[in-house]
């Protein structure tokens, strides 16, 4: 797979879903967005609408009862190797997520220095 050369990461038809015992969640249906070199992209919607899930589909930590359903999230490597971030065996992703691509989690003070 070959993205252009600006391009870091590039989502594409991402599909996430919860299955509860209460039904289905379709939390994320159909997230397509770029990412630029030097680029800041705000995800901006209202409370529930999908924007943490996604983030956290990118960086698979998704946990049962979620899945990613769908998808592709081309990640440009700083060696630069493109790879789908969504395919990657578990070992690949833990090397990736926190050197080259982190989460940082809602709760500021949890996640962040104070
Ligand atoms: N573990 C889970 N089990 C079931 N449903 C879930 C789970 N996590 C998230 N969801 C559902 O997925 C949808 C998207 O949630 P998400 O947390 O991504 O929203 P958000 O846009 O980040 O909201 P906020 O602005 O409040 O942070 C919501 O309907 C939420 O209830
Ligand atoms: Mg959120």
């Amino acid at each position: 797979m070959s993205i252009g050369g600006d391009l870091v990461l590039s989502v594409r038809n991402l599909d996430v879903k919860f299955y509860t015992y209460a039904g289905v969640v379709h939390a994320v249906s159909n997230v397509s967005f770029d990412v630029y070199k030097g680029e800041i992209v705000a995800l901006v919607g209202e409370t529930g609408c999908g924007k943490s899930v996604t983030t956290k589909a990118i960086t698979r930590l998704i946990d049962p009862p979620g899945r990613i359903e769908g998808g592709k999230a081309y990640f440009r490597r700083r060696n630069g190797e493109v790879v789908d971030l969504l395919s990657l065996s578990d070992e690949e992703i833990r090397d990736i997520r926190g050197n080259e691509i982190a989460y940082v989690f809602q709760d500021p003070t949890s996640a962040l220095d104070p």
